[in-house]
């Protein structure tokens, strides 16, 4: 009555609501169609092949052998451009795996939230894809579900927190530490599941283990179904009787997977064979974190970061659910994995340069064909070769300037060589800088700026305006950024060293650039350490030093400041 006598009594109100009502009614039309949209373009996590990948055999071993068998936790250490990440999208590009991948580089992943978000929407993709690709594995999508749904929670959490109604607005520790368990027990669940057809009827009753016969008669692969309510009724535990268990042992279960593996791997999208048909291959999931030092910056708490190890070698080394692969190009990632007891549970796979040969292939048979025929005669493979050995990223660069630039690029102007002899003469001059006044250092110093190797430039042409003062500038350490403070408190708890260690290497952005040795105000090496050190490593036939002999002859902190400062690459051998 209300209402009818408010349309008479007020109609340009009502009039107005009706407009107001339509709109609302309009978007969220709109936000669902959007909805569905999104749905749609799900993020893609094909693992795919670096195109022109040059097969390097001894490396793609290594990773190869890192991951057969049981599941494992592998870091792969190697400097920057090495080919880390080439490597491992050769071999997880099989289609055995299926990758869930964390390029820890790229903005997407700005802190713990962006982190929460691409872990629980690749984990509900691997189980989608397991529904909607393997026959009998329809139930599966359950599991996705559940990664959704919790998604789902913790945005609302969030966003009611945004909105003012709560504190709880970030993503915790708790969440990551759900989300871990939800993983775990939907592996548990696909690894002991064992899809009920028509060719298992067969096997169990061979094998005398038909206390899980089937009611329904259905042989076609298209009726094959998980769990019925018979099944349930039966079971008579819950929802979990839905799903029926393979009663192996998981060490049986996994070596099975594997001789099989080979035999069905073509054949497992569009099965021909009735035997293949009925027992899909397993999809062995594979967790990769790319430039996975960045994890503490990126986490800044220590107990959010050991709940996620943690929960990494449970899925790994104690349920033996997945794999686990860090790479890395810091060598000290190892220093810290051990502090927080992870290290020792891990494989160490170490990725170097190419070799010669391999390099000589390379460049025959990937580069040379790229470069126009009257810019090739002026490439010798051995001038190039001693300016960028092994490294197939920086003769790929060169190559590709020396083209742009008509062939007047010489090796020496090219940035990687630049590069690395800017970084070279600066540590040397700040090195001599603060050598406590040893004049005969300087004078070594001031020769090495100026020796064969340099002929083109030294430190000062290289930066004028610069000087070797200068070279402060860039220190971290005179202007410690805000970062570094945040740090310190996220990492409070894990013990002076390793606090030290984490300054030194994780809280600085502008390392990138300007990396430097130097954790105070004083270099951690000196000039003479470094020629001393290049003297040794510059003499033919002697492309390494042992680190640990190294360390004694002039000292840890001199050998990991030249490391950590990039003059030197540290690879850890098994
Ligand atoms: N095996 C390879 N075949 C062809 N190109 C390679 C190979 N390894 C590395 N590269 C080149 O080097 C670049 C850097 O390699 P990448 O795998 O990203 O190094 P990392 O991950 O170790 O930093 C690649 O973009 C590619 O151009
Ligand atoms: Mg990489």
């Amino acid at each position: 009555m209300g209402e009818i006598l408010s349309v008479i009594t007020n109609p340009a109100e009502t009039v107005r609501s009706l407009t107001e009502s339509k709109r609302l009614l309009e978007e969220a039309r709109r936000e669902i169609e959007e909805n569905r949209e999104r749905a749609q373009i799900r993020p893609k996590h094909t693992f795919s092949r670096l195109p022109g990948f040059f097969p390097r055999k001894a490396e793609m071993t290594a990773i190869e052998r890192a991951l057969a068998g049981e599941p494992s936790f592998t870091v792969v250490f190697g400097a920057s451009s090495v080919g880390k990440t080439a490597l491992l999208r050769e071999v997880l590009s099989n289609p055995k795996y299926h990758v869930l991948h964390f390029d820890l580089r790229i903005a997407g992943f700005a802190d713990l939230g962006s982190l929460y978000q691409s872990l629980s929407q690749q984990m509900e993709q691997y189980f989608e894809e397991i529904a909607k690709q393997m026959e009998g594995y329809e139930d599966f999508e359950k599991e996705a579900w559940s990664f959704k749904h919790d998604r789902l929670n913790v945005e609302k959490r969030t966003m009611d927190s945004q909105n003012g109604n709560g504190s709880n607005g970030k993503v915790k520790t708790s969440d990551i530490a759900r989300l871990m368990e939800l993983f775990q027990s939907s592996l548990l669940k696909y690894w002991e599941f064992k899809p009920e057809t028509s060719q298992d009827d067969h096997s169990k009753s061979r094998h005398g283990a038909n206390t899980r016969r089937k009611n329904s008669q259905e042989t076609t692969s298209s009726q094959t179904r998980v769990g019925t309510p018979n099944d349930a009724s039966r079971n008579n535990v819950g929802k979990k009787s839905r799903w029926n268990f393979f009663r192996s042992g998981r060490f049986k279960r996994w070596s099975s997977h594997k001789t099989k593996s080979a035999a069905t791997e073509n054949t497992r999208e569009v099965p021909e064979k009735e035997e293949e048909r009925t027992i899909p291959d397993k999809k062995i999931p594979v967790i990769f974190f790319d430039e996975a030092h960045k994890l503490p910056a990126l986490i800044q708490s220590s107990d959010t970061m050991k709940c996620l190890l943690d929960s990494m070698l449970v899925l790994t080394k104690q349920d033996r659910l997945c794999h686990v692969i860090h790479a890395t190009s810091d060598p000290f990632y190892q220093t810290w994995l051990r502090q927080l007891n992870v290290m020792q549970h891990c494989k160490i796979v170490t990725i170097g340069d190419c070799s010669k040969s391999e390099t000589r292939t390379y460049y025959r048979d990937h580069i040379l064909p790229n470069v126009p025929g009257h810019l090739r005669q002026s490439l010798v493979f051995e001038r190039l070769y001693e300016a960028f050995g092994g490294k197939l990223a920086h003769w790929h660069d060169y190559i590709n300037d020396y083209i742009n630039s008509n062939g007047t690029l010489d090796i020496k102007q090219s940035s990687h060589f630049l590069q690395a002899h800017a970084l070279l003469n600066l540590h040397i001059i700040h090195s001599s800088q603060s050598d406590n006044g040893s004049q005969d250092s300087k004078d070594k110093a001031r020769q090495a700026a100026g020796s064969p190797t340099s002929r083109h430039t030294n430190a000062e042409s290289l930066h004028p305006a610069l000087g070797p003062a200068g070279f402060k500038i860039y220190s971290p350490l005179n202007r410690p950024p805000s970062s570094l403070a945040v740090l310190n408190d996220g990492f409070a708890g894990l013990g002076s060293e390793l606090s030290r260690y984490l300054k030194t290497h994780y809280s600085d952005s502008s390392r990138a650039v300007f990396p430097t040795s130097a954790p105070s105000n004083s270099a951690e090496f000196t000039a003479m350490h470094l020629l001393k050190v290049m003297s040794r490593i510059t003499q033919p036939g002697n492309i390494s030093l042992p680190y640990f002999l190294l360390c004694r002859e002039i000292g840890v902190r001199e050998v990991d400041g030249m490391v950590k400062g990039k003059v030197l690459d540290l690879r850890w051998t098994d």
